[in-house]
């Protein structure tokens, strides 16, 4: 069984598209475990039997902290997930310390958060340098946090919505890496994943995968849990 991830970003513009968008995907059939990620404000007006996670969090629990959303305010809506670190939050501003507070954050309200990887590392770069720079990321990342209650997703940046995903070769070598190296149970690799290449990565030692554009083309992303 492989963990399936929808990070559906700042989509869809509406909250009807949203619901249908969901509704859609609750006719799949599938064994594996499937989670949607949509934006903050729909969580608690979609209809699922799929599990549902956010796309960060904040790491302080209430106070004054405009803007920011709370682990223990996402509990309250049956959010078991977390997305954390993402390469499109690192780019504006999200540091490792950062992040190493709201994956303790998400730990301690009992959300599974999903710790993601590869921002700074460039097309091209051996796989030895792809190695120290996520070792440096992890190393500060999971200060202080139980390995075994993170699920790391490895997403190269220059594969996120460039439509030239990573090799699964080389996905499932650093997918290894983490593993070994950092005692993460699962990783999952992001970055162009699509129904056609997606059998691919799955059939490797790779635990699942963290999709952005196919999770929000609902006849895509259907195929992509059903394989
Ligand atoms: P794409 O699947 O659109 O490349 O996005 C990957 C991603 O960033 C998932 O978090």
């Amino acid at each position: 069984m492989k963990l399936i991830v929808g990070n559906w970003k700042l989509n869809p513009k509406t909250l009807k598209e949203a619901q249908k968008l969901a509704l859609a995907l609750n006719k799949a059939k599938t064994k594996n475990k499937v989670v949607l990620c949509p934006p903050y404000l729909y969580l608690p007006l979609i209809k699922s039997k799929f599990e549902l996670g956010s796309q960060d969090l904040f790491w302080q629990e209430q106070g004054a902290y405009t803007g920011q959303v709370s682990g223990s305010m996402l509990k309250q809506f049956k959010v078991k997930y977390a997305i954390i670190g993402h390469s499109e939050k690192r780019e504006v501003g999200d540091t490792d310390q950062e992040i190493n507070l709201k994956l303790k954050a998400a730990i301690a309200n009992k959300i599974i958060p999903i710790l993601c990887v590869g921002f700074g590392i460039e097309s091209g770069e051996d796989d030895e340098e792809v190695m120290i720079r996520i070792q440096n990321q992890l190393e500060l990342d999971l200060k202080d946090v139980d390995p075994s209650k993170v699920i790391v997703a490895y997403e190269p940046v220059w594969a996120i919505g460039s439509g030239k995903a990573a090799s699964a070769e080389h996905a499932e070598k650093t997918a290894m890496f983490i593993r070994m190296k950092f005692h993460i149970k699962k990783v999952l690799y992001g970055g162009s994943t699509n129904p056609t290449n997606a059998k691919e990565f799955l059939s490797k030692q790779i635990d699942g995968l963290l999709v952005g554009g196919s999770s929000i083309k609902a006849d895509d992303f259907y195929k992509m849990i059903t394989l």
